[in-house]
Formats: C-alpha cells, sequence, structure tokens
C-alpha cells in the first residue's frame, strides 16, 4: 500500500519531467539563422556608411559607372572572391546584364573583419540576393591568405 501511494504521488512528477524533455528547443539551425539576421542588421550600416555612396540603397548600383550588386556572379558567387574585392577593391572590367563597368573601387581593407563579415551577409541577403552568410572565420582566413 505504502509503494502503491509512494508511486501515485511521483507520478505528476514524472509527467512534469517528461514534459520538460518534450519542450526542450530544438537543436542547432535556428541560431545560425539568428545570427546570420544580427549581422545582416550589422551590415546595413556598414553599408551605409561604406558602399551606399556607389551602390546605391536598393544595390542597383549607377549605370555604366558603378556595378549594381541584385543576383551578380560576384556577391552570389565564390565566397572567397567576394571577401577578397572587399579587401582589395576591384578593377576588372566587369559585365552585368550588357553594362560594362569600368570605374575602379577603393580598397576596404580597413575595415574590421567582423564588418566585412556584416556587410557581405547583408548584401548577399539583400536586394533579392538568397545567399548564405559570409562568417568572421571566412573573413579571417581570407584576410590571412590575403596578405592584406
Ligand atoms: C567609389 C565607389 C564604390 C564604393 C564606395 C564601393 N564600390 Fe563596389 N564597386 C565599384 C565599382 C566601380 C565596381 C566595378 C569595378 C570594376 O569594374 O572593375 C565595384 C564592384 C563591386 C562588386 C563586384 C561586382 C558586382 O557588382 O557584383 C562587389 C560585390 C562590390 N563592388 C561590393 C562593394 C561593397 C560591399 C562595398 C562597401 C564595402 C563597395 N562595393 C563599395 C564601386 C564602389
Amino acid at each position: 500500500m505504502k509503494k502503491l501511494i509512494a508511486v501515485l504521488l511521483l507520478s505528476p512528477f514524472c509527467f512534469l519531467l517528461m514534459a520538460q524533455i518534450k519542450q526542450k528547443p530544438k537543436p542547432k539551425a535556428k541560431p545560425i539563422s539568428a545570427a546570420a539576421k544580427v549581422s545582416a542588421a550589422n551590415g546595413l550600416m556598414v553599408f551605409t556608411q561604406n558602399c551606399v555612396s556607389c551602390h546605391q540603397a536598393d544595390g542597383g548600383g549607377v549605370p555604366r559607372m558603378n556595378p549594381p550588386l541584385i543576383k551578380t556572379p560576384w556577391v552570389l558567387g565564390d565566397q572567397t572572391r567576394l571577401v577578397k574585392i572587399v579587401l582589395n577593391g576591384f578593377k576588372e572590367d566587369v559585365e552585368i546584364n550588357g553594362d560594362t563597368y569600368s570605374n575602379v573601387m577603393p580598397s576596404f581593407k580597413y575595415l574590421k573583419d567582423q564588418e566585412i563579415a556584416d556587410v557581405l551577409t547583408y548584401v548577399r541577403s539583400s536586394f533579392g540576393n538568397k545567399a548564405s552568410a559570409i562568417t568572421l572565420k571566412q573573413v579571417l582566413a581570407t584576410r590571412a591568405a590575403n596578405g592584406k
């Protein structure tokens, strides 16, 4: 009888425990996109201070002067190459949607590594772009290999 009472008394706790285990948040996935969102939000500020004058707030650029950042191979493609554009500047004639751009983009090597990650995460997730984030780790590695 005592045993039965003990079981009856304890069973609600078991339910509570099980309920808690069930409610544990799902692992990974979400925190990553939350971090990317924070990075993109910070990136908007970096973009406004450093890039907007040439590439414009909507990423549309200025015809025949500064290229758009909308779904271009440089924005969506190789991530190391993209980080290097910001570190070194860019001086290759690029052709986008039939327009050629030959102005020179200056280097932004003085930006902090996190600022570069943020601004590129912003660019890659704005203006209709839907590419993955650029992480601090990637910028650090690219800068180390790049030498500046
Ligand atoms: C002084 C104007 C200027 C500023 C400021 C500037 N850019 Fe550029 N950017 C250019 C020009 C001009 C080109 C094309 C260079 C060429 O044709 O060789 C370019 C090219 C690019 C490209 C590759 C081509 C494309 O359109 O996809 C990316 C990506 C880019 N810029 C990102 C940035 C980011 C990010 C910033 C801010 C950190 C920035 N730019 C600031 C003028 C600028």
